[in-house]
């Protein structure tokens, strides 16, 4: 290909000399799934066919860890037979533990990373896994146990970010406690006292919102790792890797960072307009790729930090301030044009800040959640498993000349 090509970019479709690309493979399908669906012309969100309310309202994150694993809500022995082998799961591989404590400096997202790649070193059934599906074994029997290391992922994750909130404190660890369900467990074990049941039912609220959300960046990722047949703990590596950039999990940190910046209710409506000007900041949680509506998962998420506010009050108006913006956002022809709302990352960051929770946290604890939504969806796509190998047009030069090191300038 010559240097002379030009490169025309329109919106979201490259004009490359080879045909069109999308760029960004906004809208390309990848695979047919029976997970999540969303509506983002409408605003609606399902997990196996159920409405996100419905879920949201009745359901803990254990019944939406089988709805999502196994297909199906659980009656109440399968339940039961779930939170048993979720709260026998929990305890880290010794390795794991120091390599933790090794990272106890660094930020907790590499941590997680590298602490999922240690534990499933170690995991006997992960590498009887891994080795079933090279050898073409992948069968119903080796289903059943790749959706059992994934209730082990689901068990571990919380176990790992509070080790490493404790370790980058120095404080002592809190082992797990299988007489807690899920959520206070993992308030148990990083604040290492009995939780709230407002600060439990906010944590299991927010991991029932982020279960699944269809083919973002994150699952994307997890799925190229996995139909490659590597195994199920890289892949969940890999996922928290793609998580941890801004343009994916993060906005939660940036839209309280920029509440309080603003620090009282009355200049909301001037940060808002700032944001309307040619190259002004974006407002942090507002828009979405796929939502050109309200996003529900936000509605939901609001009524729980009204409730937190209305019991703990709010001392940093943090809840003031959120809803004068998003008063002003939806009064707005700017917002109103592009169809621009409030995501769930503009009110969830409010709760973790009033309970504590370090911002760098607030990532991992997506990852906690997202966790069910990966490898469910990595598992369905080894039902049908292809390696993704796109191509790339190359522009470039062909065939130059070789030239020796002792005659190049
Ligand atoms: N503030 C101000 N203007 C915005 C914003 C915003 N937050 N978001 C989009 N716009 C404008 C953008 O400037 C563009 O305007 P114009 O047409 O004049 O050029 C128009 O809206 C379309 O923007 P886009 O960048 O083409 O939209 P996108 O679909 O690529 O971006 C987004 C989606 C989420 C990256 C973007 O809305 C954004 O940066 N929001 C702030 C960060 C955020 O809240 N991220 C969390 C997303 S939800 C996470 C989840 O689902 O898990």
């Amino acid at each position: 290909m010559s240097q002379e090509v030009r490169i025309v970019t329109s919106g979201k479709v490259i004009q490359s000399p080879c045909g069109p690309i999308v760029h960004g493979l906004e809208d390309v399908l990848v695979k047919t799934t029976t997970i999540s669906d969303i509506d983002g012309r409408n605003g609606i969100l399902w997990y196996r066919g159920y409405r996100i309310e419905d879920l949201a309202n009745n359901s803990t994150y254990e019944e939406v860890v089988h709805l999502i694993l196994y297909g199906k809500l659980p009656n109440k022995r399968e339940l039961e037979d779930l939170k048993t082998r979720l709260a026998s799961n929990r305890d880290l591989h010794p390795a794991t533990v120091d390599v933790i404590k090794a990272l106890a400096k660094a930020d907790p997202m590499f941590a997680l990373e590298a602490a999922v790649a240690t534990e499933g070193a170690y995991d006997e059934d992960n590498l009887k896994l891994a080795d079933a599906l090279r050898s073409g074994r992948y069968k119903e029997t080796e289903k059943a146990l790749a959706l059992r290391i994934a209730e082990k992922l689901i068990a571990k994750l919380p176990t790992i970010v509070a080790y490493h909130y404790r370790f980058s404190r120095g404080l002592d660890v809190v082992r797990p406690r299988s007489d807690l369900g899920h959520s206070a467990n993992f308030l148990f074990m990083f604040f290492g006292k009995e939780p709230d049941p407002l600060a439990v039912r906010a944590v299991d609220l927010y991991l029932v919102l982020h279960a699944d959300h269809e083919i973002p960046a994150s699952t994307f990722t997890a799925l190229v790792i996995g139909a490659t047949l590597s195994d199920l703990y890289s892949v969940i590596a890999g996922a928290i890797g793609a998580l941890k950039g801004p343009l994916h999990g993060g906005a939660n940190e940036a839209a309280v960072k920029s509440y309080l910046e603003i620090g009282d209710p009355a200049k909301a409506k001037d940060v808002v307009e700032a944001a309307t000007k040619p190259g002004g900041p974006r407002l942090m949680g507002v828009g979405h790729r796929v939502y050109k509506a309200y996003d529900p998962r936000a509605r939901i998420f609001k009524g729980l930090v009204e409730d937190y506010v209305k019991k703990f009050g709010d001392p940093q108006k943090l809840y003031a301030i959120a809803s004068s913006i998003e008063q002003a956002v939806l009064s707005h022809p700017y917002f109103q044009q592009r169809r621009l709302f409030p995501n769930v990352d503009f009110w969830s960051g409010i709760v973790f800040y009033y309970m504590g929770i370090p911002y760098e946290y607030f990532t991992p604890l997506f990852a906690m959640s997202r966790v069910v939504g990966w490898t469910a969806h990595v598992i369905e796509y080894w039902d049908n498993n292809r390696l993704f190998r796109p191509r790339a047009c190359y522009v470039g030069p062909h065939d130059l000349q070789y030239v020796p090191i002792e005659k190049r300038e």
